[in-house]
């Protein structure tokens, strides 16, 4: 039997996270072509996860580049048509709800190329997030879909997804699991910041519906400043933007740092007292690494942390956030809702023996 062809769609930060397990398991079996779209194409957005993580360099590089979402959801779509007109794979894989992700999925569906969905079936009930969208479409045309915990298959089948649908674990522990201990070895960021463990704060904020209301913004910053720690805080270029044209200083106690790299980010998130965030992966990472996590939302399509007492859903007010780490509890335990860390060698066994499935049906044909 020969190798399959697989093109796998990446484009922003998280995705070189998921990408690398993957790939790795993956390529042992087929024959993959990865294209980047270029969503997001800073050095130290996109480039430092491809060194750190020894991702190999895209086959393709879209080099789509920022614009509005139409604009840049449109851009890739043409791009990644073209691509796949010309080489045909057998299946496309989409990681996660990001522009990209819906890109891909659409291109592929136009085709009639099958998706396969890594990440599927989360919600966050809030379809005013770009992400939100972006989710629902990519699951209603994929044609395996690997969730990471049972509520994801609990929404796909309120939606009537019923088939294709697997249980694989959250591929982001993958990535966790296999590069911590480097990470400690590698990372010294802690050290040069001076930072005791246990005594700072992570934080990252991206979502538009903080960093482009001013007060959501500017309240959060002021939270920052009221704490009892130093607060490591690595800022997402649209919140760099957002910032100076808000013209919000820093306060004394907070450290802004550039976007850092995964081995950064694992060390200084596992010895943090506790992450602030927005982010989905963060969110996770902070549950995998015991660290207790504020989200800074009104949602999150990880409840699980939440039940667990690991995580809470906090608003962008300066008070709400003070509170919530002054009374801040650490569970004693943890269920492992996520899977064992070992979703990409799943993920691989299942698609090839969709694979060999179809395969034999076209034989019989
Ligand atoms: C995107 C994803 C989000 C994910 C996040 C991870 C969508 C809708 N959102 O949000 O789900 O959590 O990535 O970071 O796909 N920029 C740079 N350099 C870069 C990349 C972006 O300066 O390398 C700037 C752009 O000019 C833009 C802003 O950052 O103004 C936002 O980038 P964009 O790709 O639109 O979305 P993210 O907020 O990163």
């Amino acid at each position: 039997m020969l190798k399959p062809l697989i093109t796998i769609i990446i484009g922003a930060r998280p995705q070189f996270i998921k990408h690398q397990p993957l790939q790795e398991a993956l390529e042992k079996s087929s024959q993959i072509r990865v294209l980047h779209t270029g969503q997001h194409y800073d050095e130290k957005m996109s480039k430092v996860f491809f060194q750190e993580l020894g991702i190999r360099t895209p086959d393709v590089e879209l080099s789509v580049g920022s614009s509005s979402h139409g604009q840049q959801t449109g851009k890739m779509l043409e791009l990644i048509e073209k691509d796949l007109q010309q080489e045909r794979p057998c299946l496309v894989i989409v990681y996660g709800d990001t522009n990209s992700t819906l890109a891909g999925a659409l291109a592929a569906s136009k085709l009639q190329i099958p998706v396969a969905h890594v990440e599927a079936g989360l919600r966050s009930f809030n379809r005013a997030m770009p992400e939100e969208i972006n989710r629902i479409l990519t699951d209603h045309c994929s044609e395996l879909l690997f969730v990471p915990s049972d509520t994801g298959r609990a929404h796909l089948s309120q939606e009537g997804i019923k088939k294709g649908v697997f249980f694989v674990g959250d591929i982001m522990f993958d990535a966790v699991l296999h590069f911590r201990e480097k990470a400690h070895q590698e990372s010294r960021l802690q050290k040069t910041l001076k930072l005791e463990t246990e005594a700072y704060y992570y934080a990252t904020i991206h979502r538009p519906a903080n960093t482009d209301s001013r007060s959501n913004l500017q309240n959060i910053i002021s939270a920052f400043g009221a704490l009892d720690f130093p607060v490591v805080f690595p800022v997402h270029p649209r919140t760099a933007k957002m910032l100076q044209q808000y013209q919000i200083s820093f306060p004394k106690n907070v450290l802004p740092q550039d976007p850092l790299g995964y081995l950064d980010n694992i060390v200084l998130l596992e010895n943090a007292k506790a992450v602030l965030t927005d982010s989905g992966g963060l969110q996770k990472e902070a549950f995998y690494l015991k660290t207790p996590c504020l989200t800074i939302r009104p949602e999150t399509e990880w409840p699980e942390t939440i039940d667990q007492g690991w995580n809470q859903l906090i608003s962008p007010e300066r008070d709400s956030i003070i509170q919530a780490l002054s009374n801040l509890e650490v569970p004693s335990e943890q269920r492992p809702v996520y899977g064992k860390g070992n979703s990409a060698i799943q993920i691989t066994e299942i698609i090839m023996n969709w694979y060999r499935t179809c395969n034999s049906q076209q034989g019989i044909a």
